[in-house]
């Protein structure tokens, strides 16, 4: 198979970690004979300083040229506490979402039984948890109206019919594919744009009746997840939601710097960690590679190359199993090298 993939590293962590998902994937290519090119865009604050835009057209044309998009991260302090700056990071990843269409953020949490004791939650609660966050991801209050003056300010959290069915379809469809039990989160007792979510969902669920479909309010859903987690096989949620709940799931399984997620719609695919751009870490070689390192697995599976996403997880998992991990697995003390992970990741590739 021929491969085009856009990389885009991004601030902070970003460039330190997307050299691991790019090694892993030509790894896995060089073994299975793929033909993969990448090609390399700049986007967030590395684009503002470079171009003052923080999705210049260029990296937007790249990514349209391209089959997938690997991304690692976005976001600079020197943006976080300045209300007045007119262009943000964060803007140049929004626009790369709403100009590539990608409406169904997937979000899955996984528990890996070697770090249950690195939970926050106790290893007999989170232990087989596994489920996946099917946030929406171009509507909602993050693009709704907005305005902003010293007096006043909002945002509307506007929803269509076709924004709702879409997301829906998405997520019944993995819901049929997993363990059949889709958790619709709303705050339908409060909100309209819920009621609505609501509506269409118990429409839709009358055509998916092998699919067990429930409802839940967000601030129960938020306290289900920690004193419950194995309940969740799918959850399906609007923008906000989603922000919020996927954070809170992403630590279930010990480490933020685990997980990946991929962005999917009508453009290029977009695969990118959980994790933000930690900017405190940047060039100390600390962070962990394993989002992006599995985020280059959904990419790869994607294309239903399943095989090679398998070898990458399986890779991974030999990581986590040795402890050849960094520190926020380890403790500081006895952690190794987000190159030296990436690079012993890279090997067991090579070597299985
Ligand atoms: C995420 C991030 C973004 C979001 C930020 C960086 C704009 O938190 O991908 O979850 O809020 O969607
Ligand atoms: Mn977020």
């Amino acid at each position: 198979m021929d491969l085009k993939i856009a990389v885009l590293p991004g601030d902070g962590i970003g460039p330190e970690i997307s050299t691991h998902g790019v090694n892993a994937i030509q790894a896995v290519c060089d073994k299975f004979g793929h033909n993969v090119t990448f090609s390399y865009g700049i986007v967030g604050a590395a684009a503002i300083e470079a171009v003052g835009d923080p999705f210049p057209e260029r990296t937007f044309k790249l990514c349209q040229d391209s089959d997938a998009v690997l991304f690692s991260a976005v976001g600079d302090p020197k943006y976080d506490n300045n209300p007045s700056a007119k262009v943000r990071p964060e803007q140049g990843l929004l626009a790369m979402r709403k100009k590539l269409g990608l409406f169904a953020n997937i979000r899955p949490v996984e528990t890996f039984k070697c770090l249950l004791h690195k939970s926050p939650l106790k290893p007999e609660i989170v232990n087989g948890a596994d489920f996946l966050c099917i946030r929406e991801l171009t509507g909602g209050m993050y693009f709704g109206k907005k305005h902003e003056s010293d007096t006043e300010a909002y945002d509307t959290n506007s929803y269509t019919r076709h924004e709702i069915e879409r997301i829906l379809k998405v997520a019944f469809e993995y819901a049929t594919r997993r363990r059949r039990h889709l958790t619709v989160v709303d705050k339908a007792n409060v909100l309209a744009s819920s009621r609505l979510w609501r509506k269409i969902a118990q429409e839709m669920a009358a055509e998916y009746p092998e699919v067990t479909t429930d409802f839940m309010y967000v601030d129960n859903a938020a306290m289900r997840l920690i004193q419950d987690p194995r309940f969740f096989d799918v959850i399906v949620t609007e923008n906000t939601f989603g922000d919020i709940l996927t954070d809170e799931g992403s630590v279930i399984s010990g480490s933020m710097g685990l997980l990946p997620s991929a962005s999917t719609g009508t453009g290029t695919p977009v695969f990118e960690p959980i994790h933000g751009s930690w900017p405190e870490a940047k060039g100390k070689n600390i962070a962990n590679p394993i989002a992006q390192i599995l985020s280059a697995a959904m990419l790869l599976e994607y294309f239903n190359l399943m095989e090679e996403g398998a070898l990458i997880r399986k890779a991974v998992k030999a990581s986590l199993d040795e402890k050849f991990s960094t520190p926020d697995i380890t403790g500081e003390k006895h952690g190794h090298g987000t190159s030296a992970v990436g690079q012993w990741i890279v090997e067991y590739i090579q070597r299985h």
